[in-house]
Order: structure tokens, then C-alpha cells, then sequence
């Protein structure tokens, strides 16, 4: 797993607190308990790299964790990261709170050099949902790669499953969204392999 050995670097409020823009990033974002940090956790191979909680709304904050392995490992030695975004659409979080993110995440979309890439996390049972369908638009909007794991598969049939990925597919064939889209469940492992891959295509674009 080349994902393996990721070390945590900074938890940042702020855009300017992240790492120097340098190297190559691939954002994890989603609504408020999709499960990113759950899905982080089954990519890299580690149980507890990001924390996971049932209280939605927990990561408040950019969690930067870096890929030594990649960097060692390439013929070009190349900073690689992954940034767990803070969940968005959590009613309880206060409105400055929210206000705050909305700010620092289209921000860090728009000015971030060194992002090669969005991993979108959906929950596989829910329909597209507003904050998922302004992601895939930005994507679209300024061509930036999208990877989108429709995630808790285990929650359903493998007939629905399949029926999400296709509607999901539709979306991106209807809006011109550069992405890609699979089954994952970070519980039942599904789909981790096919995940990791998709991550490694998006850091060396
Ligand atoms: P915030 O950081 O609060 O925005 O949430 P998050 O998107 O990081 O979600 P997190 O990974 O913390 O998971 C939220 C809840 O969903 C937890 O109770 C997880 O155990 C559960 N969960 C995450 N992934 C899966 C999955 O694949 N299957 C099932 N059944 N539950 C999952
Ligand atoms: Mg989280």
C-alpha cells in the first residue's frame, strides 16, 4: 500500500497555517459524517491516523497528513499530502463557524497550487445533496479531477449500489464534471484498492 506510513503533520484554522505550496495535495471533502475521516483511515491502513466520531461535525479543522513514502519512493522526491477537510452542512456547527469554512475551503479550492485533486465522499444512500453537487461544479467549472467514493456500501444492496454509482456517473456526463466515481465502504474494506489507485492517478497528475 502505497499510501501507508502517512504521518500527521498540522490540524490548521486557517489556510495560511498549512504547509508550504509546494509538492502535490488531494483534498478529502464531504458533508458532515459522510465518513472521510473513516475513509482516510482504510486508505492509508491506519485505524485511528483521523479521527472518526458518530457526532457529526467533528473535524473542524484542515488535517494535513504527509506521505513520506511516495516522497522516498519517487525518482522526482516530491512532498505528497492529504487534507481531511472539515466537514460541511452540520446544522449544530454555529453559523460563524460555518460562514468561517465556507470561506477557507473555496479559498484553499481556488489558491491552492499544490491540490491535484478532490476525493468527494458521499454517503452511498443519500441523493446528491447541495453542498456535493457545488463541489462536482467547481470541479467542472475549473477542470480539476474528482474522485468520488459513495461510501457505507455495506448499509445496502449491491443492485442499489450499482444504481448509485450509475446516477452518479449521469451527473458527471450531464455537468461535464472531470470525475471518476466508485463503490467504497470503509467498514467492509470495499472498494480500497480501486481507491488508493485513484488517489496515487490524482497526486501525479
Ligand atoms: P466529520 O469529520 O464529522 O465531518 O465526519 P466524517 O465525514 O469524517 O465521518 P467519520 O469518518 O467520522 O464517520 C462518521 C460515522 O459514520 C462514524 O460513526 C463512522 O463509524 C461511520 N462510518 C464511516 N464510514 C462507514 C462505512 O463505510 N460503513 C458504515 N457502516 N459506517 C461508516
Ligand atoms: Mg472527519
Amino acid at each position: 500500500n502505497p499510501l501507508n506510513g502517512a504521518t500527521f503533520v498540522l490540524a490548521a484554522h486557517e489556510i495560511v497555517q498549512l504547509p508550504f505550496d509546494q509538492g502535490a495535495e488531494v483534498a478529502f471533502a464531504g458533508r458532515s459524517n459522510a465518513g472521510k475521516s473513516s475513509a482516510l483511515n482504510a486508505l492509508t491502513g491506519h485505524n485511528a491516523l483521523a479521527r472518526t466520531s458518530k457526532t457529526p461535525g467533528r473535524t473542524q479543522l484542515m488535517v494535513v497528513f504527509d506521505l513520506p513514502r511516495l516522497k522516498t519512493e519517487a525518482a522526482e522526491p516530491l512532498d505528497c499530502r492529504l487534507v481531511d477537510l472539515p466537514g460541511y452542512g452540520y446544522a449544530k456547527v454555529p453559523e460563524a463557524m460555518r460562514k468561517h469554512w465556507r470561506g477557507e475551503i473555496d479559498a484553499y479550492l481556488k489558491m491552492r497550487r499544490s491540490l491535484r485533486g478532490i476525493v468527494l465522499i458521499v454517503d452511498i444512500r443519500h441523493e446528491l445533496k447541495e453542498f456535493d453537487a457545488t463541489m462536482l461544479q467547481f470541479c467542472a467549472d475549473t477542470q480539476l479531477p474528482c474522485h468520488v467514493l459513495l461510501t457505507k456500501a455495506d448499509k445496502i444492496s449491491r443492485s442499489q449500489a450499482q444504481k448509485a454509482l450509475d446516477a452518479m456517473r449521469k451527473h458527471f456526463r450531464d455537468n461535464n464534471v472531470p470525475g471518476t466515481a466508485q463503490v467504497f465502504s470503509s467498514s467492509a474494506k470495499t472498494g480500497v484498492e480501486e481507491a488508493r489507485a485513484r488517489v496515487m492517478v490524482l497526486l501525479a497528475t
